[in-house]
């Protein structure tokens, strides 16, 4: 374990910047919010801007406003990580705070936790350890890199801890706290099937969702073709519904080229979507976060990718890697349909990551869990 001694309150900065942030920080925000031995001061580095992909998670999930907005925008990777570096470090500079919270895997996360470190402020990384193993994602970069400059590591899964000790990384650095996002979830979830989204967005009885944004799967033509070819087959089974992420749709002229039954929706906030997910047949995604949502709504999903960073949701719940070729996700498909398997929820997926959290940052800076 380390312990820092520290002026009090402790001062931290926490870092958002992507949609997949807000629902991890807005758990810690609510951890923290009653123990005046903190404050934490949320940074949002700008990485993500439209209303909906940013201010409706806001406003959805209660968040504080951000005392400081980078507004660093879109780029290649290298601008915006780059971007977002010059404009953070100074309000490190200024802020000067014992540690400074990175979540996830994206390029606000790394960005941040470079700052830091070159600042000698502490890096706390949550959702550390996480590996797909597969250096062609942008995100698998940011995670190793992060992880190479962190000094404490929180965990939402056993592989996490794994990985960082084959790692070599001191096993008192490394704390099992359990996942964020879920805490997010259980909290918000009787709110989201209580609202009327299902009613406003949805025409069918029995539908499918997804969501699709990775480079890999969205940025060559080719290989859109494949999986869309896959989705017009399931859609003749049960309609789809596809809230669309502005990469993909900047890759699809116009939705009039999708095949029938397929329904684009807007990006959706966090509780449409939640409830949307929650009523679905099936979900067909390449997001991180979704593999894990649907593990604890018992949904089944089937992830269009070779790997995955989070193989607690294959190993005992409801995820099947279905890859990205249309005949492995037809395989995926009818497996789906025809093994219904027994799934459990991950160890800590509880609603309670966030006092963990508290917990592990009261015996590192107060000294008293
Ligand atoms: C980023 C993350 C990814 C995460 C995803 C969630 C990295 C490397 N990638 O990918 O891990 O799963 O967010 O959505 O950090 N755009 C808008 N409005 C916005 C934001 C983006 O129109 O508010 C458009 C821009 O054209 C931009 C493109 O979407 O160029 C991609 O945005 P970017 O943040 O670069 O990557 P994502 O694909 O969203």
């Amino acid at each position: 374990m380390i312990q820092l001694k520290m002026e009090m309150p402790v001062k931290l900065v926490v870092v958002a910047g992507a949609r997949p942030n807000f629902m991890k920080v807005a758990p810690l925000f609510a951890a923290l919010a009653g123990d005046t031995d903190f404050v934490p001061i949320l940074v949002h580095t700008g990485q993500h801007y439209d209303y909906a992909m940013s201010g409706q998670f806001f406003d959805d999930l209660g968040l504080p406003a951000p005392a400081y907005h980078l507004e660093a925008g879109s780029g290649s990777h290298a601008q915006q990580t780059g971007e977002i570096l010059k404009r953070i470090e100074p309000v490190l500079i200024a802020e000067q705070p014992a540690a400074v919270i990175v979540v996830g895997d994206v390029n606000s996360t790394v960005a941040a936790a470079l700052a830091a470190s070159k600042l000698g402020i502490c890096v706390i990384h949550i959702e550390a350890g996480l590996r797909s193993f597969d250096r062609t994602m942008p995100e698998e970069i940011n995670r190793l890199a992060t992880d190479a400059i962190t000094d404490l590591y929180l965990v939402t899964e056993a592989s996490g801890r794994r990985n960082l000790l084959r790692e070599g990384v001191d096993p008192a650095k490394i704390h099992m706290v359990g996942n964020l996002m879920i805490d997010s979830l259980r909290s918000h979830l009787s709110q989201a099937l209580a609202s009327d989204a299902r009613h406003r967005l949805i025409q069918h009885e029995k539908y499918g969702m997804v969501t699709l944004h990775r480079p890999a799967n969205v940025d060559n033509p080719v290989q859109l073709a494949e999986i869309l070819s896959a989705l017009a087959e399931i859609a003749k089974e049960v309609p789809l519904y596809w809230p669309m992420h502005p990469r993909t749709r900047s890759k699809l002229t116009s939705g009039a080229g999708l095949p029938e039954n397929i329904h684009v929706l807007e990006p959706l906030g966090y509780l449409d979507f939640l409830c949307l997910q929650a009523g679905s047949a099936v979900v067909l995604t390449d997001s991180g976060g979704i593999q894990e949502e649907t593990t604890v709504l018992g949904v089944p999903c089937l992830t269009l990718r070779d790997n995955t960073e989070r193989p607690s949701t294959v190993e005992c719940g409801t995820n099947r890697l279905a890859g990205t070729s249309r005949d492995s996700i037809l395989a995926a498909w009818a497996d789906s349909k025809h093994n219904d398997r027994p799934a459990s929820i991950p160890e800590y997926w509880d609603g309670s990551a966030g006092q963990r959290v508290r917990s592990v940052l009261r015996s590192t800076f107060v000294s008293q869990a």
